[in-house]
């Protein structure tokens, strides 16, 4: 690791404060298989829910017939959407304010969609009973692509929606037309890029899964659940069930992996619920990993058209985008409202330039729901990944190096808070510094001379940069929301008289180590040693209220609210603490977990001692106690950023690409915990490195899903994942109250144009300016059979 700003704890270690590498608390339970998910609940009277899915991308449903079914022994009940538009339930709301069948009863939209589902007294027999279940279909012709979407003569997908005439799902617009007419009408050259980002997905090692609990005297209602937002989905649920809030509750327990996948309500809680609710006992759904591949939460599936206008010397002067997204049947992601081009408007990355146009369109397809925040929040990684490739393409179109032509682009670090052309303002910044260290740290000139060097005999060394700067912590509450939902979140602290402190809090760790990075800000702020505070999260009864956690969240929103509330417990710990030893608040000083007289350091008592004063010994006056909640909306998001290079050796006979080097340095402000920011990077440059080279799900002109088994769709294992090296440079955040910026996603967002980059770059001097992703081997080698062939 190499850094050239380390920040400085102001804790020391056995309090554990921000800035130290504690260790993850979580782990001891999670690495010795204490783990409790979902599927390890099992309640007395407890049925198994297993989903009939449709084998057809698009058809009418003729006939359902679940009669040889409910007659197997050991079935409990058979639902179909017929019964349970009885119940107003065959339809819900999604988090983008569409709606999603819950079981198909006029059509089914995608191969995957959900049916029938069978409750049955065990998992087998209800898997068994789904084969006796009778549907007639009958065919339309599936629609797979935009483009197909988007033809006069293409079949009407969502023909329940009123006033809906064709398939289009959205369309968003930012920026300044006319002004970036005018910079291309100005430019010297302009560099264009036609590309897709595939259609990818999640993956979390643990499918979703849900075990509704309805008591059939009080009507609680308990959901166990794979919920990456449980607040959020308690209210959707009251909203879908009619059933009061009050008597909802949403646990989510320890997460195998989220990612994204785990935002989203999909048919199987609902169902689980409903079933629950008629037949009055327990009902567990857990998805196979075939029906988590086809049927929930993928992401991508860009289809991305860029234009950069520059003059000669390489100065950018306006950007137009047009990007076409597949969104599949229903529109189901979470999408923040005033989010206007999805947050495609942060396409304008990391460089300063007047103008930049964008449009974004979505489609409905014959495919399952996509767009879920995959480590980004909403569309950043494809944005990031246009103009990183467009800017490398307009060096190699001007004759400047690559490295080069970004700093002459960069915003200045002085230009902080700077708003750019599409109107996001970025918090804070230095580019050049975080570029320079990643060239440093490579060796970059030395590269450069050994790929000219090496070229005459045909050698294919190629280095690829990406510098991307991501955008998180949505809201602010008044221009972000989620269903109507305010995005700020919530922190709620209880000090308890022995010292000791237990920290509930609106977001839900999914592995990212909260239970860690959360307890070391109160121990930072209170003196409170990390060890000693317990974090608690994903109990909708237990927890107050938040937006939950994806998009990189956590730290820049719930993070804050924790360090506030954790301030504010401070203050009135001040007071007590003056009260102790009859002397002025004023005359207090505070040094981690110790508060003494100034000018007389032996006259002090520890934050332990006031804890316990709190509820046993008050200023004349004061309400008892040291607890409270703070609920915080952000003024602004967080924007991460960083410099990545990748070093690739390409074989010029079979275009096999190995990566010989990958450094990446990432910004993300003050870190709470270096050694976690460290593993949140290794996680997403490995996701990176996938997407780049190897990942994809694709579907035949049929609309058969290829892509729906670890067989078809690969994920990177160590022996695959090549060796990251890593620095940092810290610029924190003006406004978060520990300096803080997310991080979360960042590398998964920067780095694939890194990897992309560094093939491309060996293959430039040919003419190559893109491969599609994945870059497999077959495709470099015919793009250089065809630059070979364009040459002569
Ligand atoms: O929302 P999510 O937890 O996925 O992402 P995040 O807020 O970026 O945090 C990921 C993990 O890295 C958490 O454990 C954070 O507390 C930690 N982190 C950190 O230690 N320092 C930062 N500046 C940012 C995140």
């Amino acid at each position: 690791m190499t850094t050239d700003t380390v920040h400085q704890t102001t804790t020391p270690a056995e309090i554990g404060g921000v800035g130290h590498s504690v260790r993850r608390m979580e782990d001891d339970r999670l690495i010795q298989g204490d783990g409790h998910y979902v599927d390890d609940i099992v309640l007395p009277g407890m049925l198994h829910l297993a989903m009939l899915r449709s084998p057809i991308p698009h058809g009418r449903i003729v006939s359902i017939d679940t009669a040889a079914a409910a007659a197997v022994p050991g079935v409990v009940a058979v639902l179909t959407g017929a019964a349970l538009e009885g119940y107003g339930l065959a339809w819900m709301p999604t988090l983008s304010g569409d709606t999603q069948a819950v079981l198909a009863t006029d059509k089914v939209r995608f191969q995957g969609q959900e049916v029938a589902a069978v409750i049955a007294e065990s998992p087998y027999i209800a898997y068994d009973a789904l084969d006796l279940i009778d549907v007639e279909y009958d065919a339309l012709p599936p629609v797979l692509s935009p483009q197909q979407a988007l033809a006069d003569d293409a079949p009407l997908i969502r023909d329940e929606k009123e006033g809906q005439t064709d398939n289009r799902c959205y369309q968003w617009e930012a920026g300044d037309k006319e002004a970036t007419d005018r910079a291309f009408e100005a430019a010297d050259v302009v560099v264009t890029l036609d590309t897709h980002y595939p259609r990818s997905h999640p993956a979390p090692l643990e499918t979703c899964a849900c075990v509704a609990d309805v008591n059939p005297a009080t009507k609680h209602v308990t959901i166990y659940m794979t919920s990456q937002a449980p607040h959020v989905h308690r209210t959707l649920f009251a909203m879908v069930t009619g059933l009061p809030e009050q008597n909802i509750r949403i646990v989510s327990p320890d997460i195998g992996g989220g990612f994204g996948n785990k935002v989203p309500i999909y048919p199987g809680y609902v169902v689980a619920t409903a079933a629950s609710l008629v037949i009055g006992r327990p009902v567990k759904w857990v998805e196979t990993r075939t029906e988590n591949l086809i049927s929930t939460g993928f992401a991508r599936d860009y289809h991305m058209h860029g234009e950069l206008a520059l003059n000669s010397d390489g100065k950018i002067l306006g950007l137009r985008v047009d990007m076409l997204s597949d969104n599949g049947a229903f529109f189901a992601d979470a999408q923040p409202t005033r989010f206007k081009a999805g947050l495609f408007h942060i396409v304008t990355g990391s460089y300063d330039y007047p103008a930049a146009h964008v449009v974004t369109q979505g489609t409905y397809t014959n495919k399952a729901p996509g767009g879920v925040a995959y480590r980004c929040s909403f569309r950043v990684t494809e944005a990031s990944y246009l103009i990183e490739r467009l800017v490398q393409n307009a060096a190699y179109e001007l004759g400047i190096d690559p490295a080069e032509i970004r700093m002459r682009n960069f915003i200045k670090p002085e230009q902080f808070p700077y708003e750019s052309p599409t109107g996001f303002v970025y918090d804070s910044g230095d580019y050049p510094r975080a570029l320079q260290m990643a060239l440093d740290m490579v060796g970059y000139d030395e590269l450069r001379a050994e790929q000219a060097a090496g070229r005459p005999d045909g050698k294919l060394v190629g280095i690829g940069i990406a510098s991307f700067t991501e955008v998180v912590g949505a809201g602010k509450g008044s221009e972000y929301d989620i269903a109507g939902l305010r995005m700020f979140d919530s922190a709620e602290l209880r000090v308890h008289p022995t010292g000791k402190a237990i920290l509930k809090l609106g977001v839900r760790s999914q592995g990212q180590g909260h239970e860690t990075t959360f307890a070391q800000i109160v121990a930072n702020e209170l003196g409170i040693p990390a060890t000693d505070v317990r974090v608690q999260e994903g109990d909708t009864d237990n927890t107050p209220y938040g937006l939950g956690t994806y998009a990189s969240r956590s730290t820049p929103v719930g993070g804050a609210a924790t360090a506030v509330i954790a301030r504010k417990l401070r203050e009135k710990a001040t007071k007590i603490a003056a009260h102790l030893l009859e002397a002025s608040e004023d005359d207090m000083e505070w040094k981690a977990g110790t508060f003494s007289v100034k000018g007389s350091p032996g006259q002090s008592v520890t934050i332990q001692d006031v804890a316990l004063a709190a509820y046993t010994n008050l200023p004349e006056g004061m309400e008892a106690g040291l607890e409270g909640v703070h609920y915080y909306d952000p003024p602004n998001m967080t924007y991460p950023f960083g410099s990545y290079v990748v070093v690739v050796d390409v074989d010029p006979d079979t275009g096999q690409w190995t990566v010989r080097r990958m450094v990446a340095v990432d910004d993300c402000g003050v870190r709470i915990n270096p050694m976690i920011v460290d593993g949140q990077i290794h996680g997403g440059l490995a996701e990176g490195y996938a997407m780049s080279s190897m990942q994809f799900i694709t579907f035949d002109e049929d609309g058969n899903c290829i892509g729906s088994n670890f067989m078809d769709y690969l994920v990177p294992t160590a022996w695959e994942t090549p060796r990251f090296e890593l620095g940092a440079t810290v610029t924190p955040s003006p406004h978060h109250p520990i300096g803080a910026k997310g991080v979360g996603e960042s590398a998964t967002v920067g780095s694939p144009a890194a990897f992309v980059n560094a093939v491309i770059d060996a293959l430039a001097h040919l003419g190559v300016r893109n491969i599609d992703m994945p870059v497999m081997p077959a495709r470099v080698w015919s793009a250089m059979k065809d630059a070979r062939a364009a040459q002569g």
